[in-house]
């Protein structure tokens, strides 16, 4: 499946001097650790587990799984039976153990240019460790759900690693969802106790994250769920005098003292009182490998977020993994994920994976537009940045202000660059590679998913030749596979589903209360096979190349939503009897939201009424959904059997005549009064 030698034409090599201090440093290496990962994956696994502390080993199989729902029960356990802790493993054993307490683990830079902090290794295990006796002293046990709704601040890690030290399961919501979406995720993992802070700033614009947090709490009392515990960090207001230790996150440089934060003392308690009365020292909670470690939600087809759930041991090994030889760490490396803690990638790649390696990382809490175009290879040449990840639509929204932004910094300290989230366009890779990493960095383009826990397809830096565009080859332990629609699988050069026939480590165990939707989602089309929800095709070097999803999700900016939660956000509006939402390509974000309405009769379409529709949404769901174009169509293209056909849609979002074959259209007519009502230009 994977050639014996890389080809030699048409791809990029890294540099001779990578290679030498390389992890991986040939394909014909990767080739033969692929093999040994997937033909005994125990033995391959085995130097990792070595590093790891057990508190007791396991003595039954490394993987156990059934992935075919037509032989019951989906399941995967990995290293079941061992007990362990992952924050003791990440923390404790690189302070004691290995020696690296006053080794940095995170340079923290704060929206301000200015604002920033050093953590070591020993700082963050003290803190953590007295945030789990906070926790403890309010009741929290292992298994219980803690949701965290907080800012880029090192406070985020150390709350999500007091939970894990804990045994308990956090549940972390990106700080830009709306009430509506936090309530929805704290009623369906039923959280016993919120995290949050007063607020932040993005860029100039200032979030009061404490009112939202207020107001999704209301909304789960309204409908009879209480959470009646919240801590809250100040990070722009003053903190307490003389009660405080001081934080890690110092108070924004551009502190709001006079933010209105509404207090509620029967609820409501300051993270730096409870913090200032614990002790630092804290025995950890031995778990069991496949006790739950976190929930993450995810957009699903349906419409109702999906509460990805991971367990301790197998994540821990992925993540680690993944971590060392994607990014070929070293010891002397500074890395940087510019991604929030909100979504998988800052899970994996900005907390576990960097800290099991006992990384020093930079945790940024600002823009790269802020508070101009060069603030990132600002920050690269302030902390001598080795490794670098970031998003696509990072680099396009950069690519558009030219190079000269980029070279005001040396960036002489950069070694390897990374992308994650979405296809990356072959310009916007070339930009990254030529303009950024001025060809001596290799790009790894990752491909994963909330559900992989960590990169499933992606080069290693020294390893893989390079094409442009395409994520290459499965990481270790991965097995893909390319399904056409009757479930055969294809060989050779071929374009279909992007399948994966076994389970690594990482893999996701169940969606959190619904192991039903679990099997659904993933195995039900192809039996035998987890189902990415991605198309993929092969090239006649073996190259995959991801085409997007092929499923009714659309990707903005790098975040997966799907069409359903936005439709039904429209449709919640009393004038609106009908909506369709579509992805339309965009410069930046990859896709745009296109929405087409059918209003009520009687209702006519005006701006106030557009107004309250994206407002509508950015309430529902958060201001990341928020719709680009709003079309009013008296009526949808649908098929005689009343389903929308969402493939004309997308094609007169982008004024695209080729509509293919109509035939199974109902009435034809719609489609010029969709095309003369067409939006060109965005709301
Ligand atoms: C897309 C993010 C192409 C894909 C880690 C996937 C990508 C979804 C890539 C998961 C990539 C992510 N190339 N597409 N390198 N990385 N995707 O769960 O559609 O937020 O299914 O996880 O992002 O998004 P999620």
């Amino acid at each position: 499946m994977i050639p014996d030698k890389a080809p030699g034409e048409d791809v990029l090599h890294a540099s001779g001097d990578l290679k030498k201090e390389a992890h991986v440093p040939t394909f014909e290496k990767y080739k033969e650790l692929y093999v040994k990962s997937v033909e005994s994956p125990e033995e391959f696994w085995a130097d990792f587990i070595k590093d790891f502390f057990w508190k007791k080993k396991y003595n039954g199989k490394f993987l156990d799984y059934n992935f075919d729902v037509t032989k019951g029960e989906i399941y995967v356990k990995c290293m079941e039976g061992a007990s362990t802790n992952i924050c003791y493993n990440v923390l404790d054993r690189n302070v004691h153990d290995r020696k690296l307490g006053d080794r940095v683990a995170f340079y923290w830079e704060g929206n301000e240019p200015g604002d920033q902090k050093t953590v070591s290794y020993r700082e963050l295990l003290q803190q953590v460790c007295k945030f789990a006796n906070v926790l403890k002293s309010q009741g929290v046990k292992k298994g219980d759900r803690v949701s965290i709704y907080m800012p880029m601040v090192v406070e985020l890690v150390v709350a999500m690693l007091a939970c894990a030290r804990i045994g308990a399961v956090h549940s972390i919501v990106f700080a830009g969802f709306s009430a509506e979406s936090l309530c929805e995720r704290i009623i369906d993992s039923r959280c016993c106790l919120l995290i949050t802070a007063d607020g932040f700033y993005r860029g100039d614009k200032l979030i009061n994250l404490k009112l939202i947090a207020d107001e999704a709490l209301q909304k789960c009392r309204d409908k009879s769920f209480s959470v009646e515990k919240c801590i809250m960090l100040k990070h722009l207001t003053k903190e307490d005098e003389g009660t405080t230790p001081g934080s890690l996150s110092p108070p924004a440089k551009r502190a709001c003292p006079d933010l209105q934060v509404p207090w509620n003392p029967e609820v409501d308690m300051c993270w730096h009182s409870l913090m200032y009365e614990a002790s630092d020292e804290c025995e950890p909670v031995w778990c069991d490998s496949e006790d739950p470690l976190f929930i993450l939600y995810t957009s699903g087809s349906t419409g109702k977020p999906k509460g990805v759930l991971h367990t301790v041991s197998g994540y821990m090994l992925y993540t680690a993994a993944t971590f060392k030889f994607v990014f070929d760490y070293h010891p002397d490396d500074v890395y940087w994920c510019t991604a929030d803690i909100g979504w998988i990638t800052g899970h994996s790649y900005i907390t576990y994976g960097p800290l099991a390696n006992g990384a020093t990382s930079v945790l940024f809490e600002g823009l790269p537009t802020y508070p101009d175009v060069s603030r990132m290879w600002e920050i690269v040449d302030k902390y001598q940045v080795s490794k670098f990840y970031t998003a696509p639509t990072a680099i396009r929204l950069l690519m558009k202000y030219g190079s000269e932004p980029v070279q005001k910094y040396k960036r002489d300290s950069l070694k390897i660059l990374g992308t994650v989230g979405e296809p990356i366009n072959p310009e916007a890779w070339h930009w990254y590679y030529n303009v950024v990493g001025e060809k001596r960095c290799p790009v790894v383009d990752t491909f994963w998913q909330t559900e992989t826990g960590g990169h499933v397809m992606t080069p290693l830096p020294a390893a893989t030749p390079m094409k442009p565009g395409s994520a290459t080859f499965p990481f270790f332990g991965v097995v893909p596979a390319i399904l056409n629609e009757s479930g055969e699988e294809l060989e050779g050069p071929s374009e279909g589903y992007l399948v994966f026939k076994q389970p690594w480590p990482g893999v996701m165990r169940t969606v959190y209360g619904n192991q039903q939707r679990f099997e659904t989602t993933y195995f039900k089309k192809f039996p035998g096979y987890y189902v990415t929800g991605d198309g993929c095709r092969r090239d006649k070097d073996g190259y995959y190349w991801i085409t997007g999803r092929i499923d009714d999700m659309l990707n903005v900016s790098g975040h997966l939503l799907s069409t359903a939660e936005v439709e039904s956000a429209l449709v919640e509006h009393e004038s609106v009897a009908e909506a369709a939402v579509v992805g339309r390509p965009h410069p930046v974000k990859g896709e745009s939201l296109y929405c087409f309405v059918t209003l009520s009769d009687g209702i006519n379409y005006n701006q106030k009424l557009e107004a309250e529709l994206k407002k509508l949404v950015r309430e529902k769901i958060g201001a990341i959904a928020t719709p680009d174009y709003i079309q009013n169509a008296p009526s949808l293209p649908k098929t005689r059997s009343g389903k929308i056909m969402r493939r004309i849609l997308r094609k007169i979002a982008s004024n695209e005549r080729d509509l293919g074959d109509v035939s199974t259209l109902a009435d034809s007519s719609v489609i010029d009064q969709l095309f003369e009502n067409r939006c060109s230009t965005a709301v």
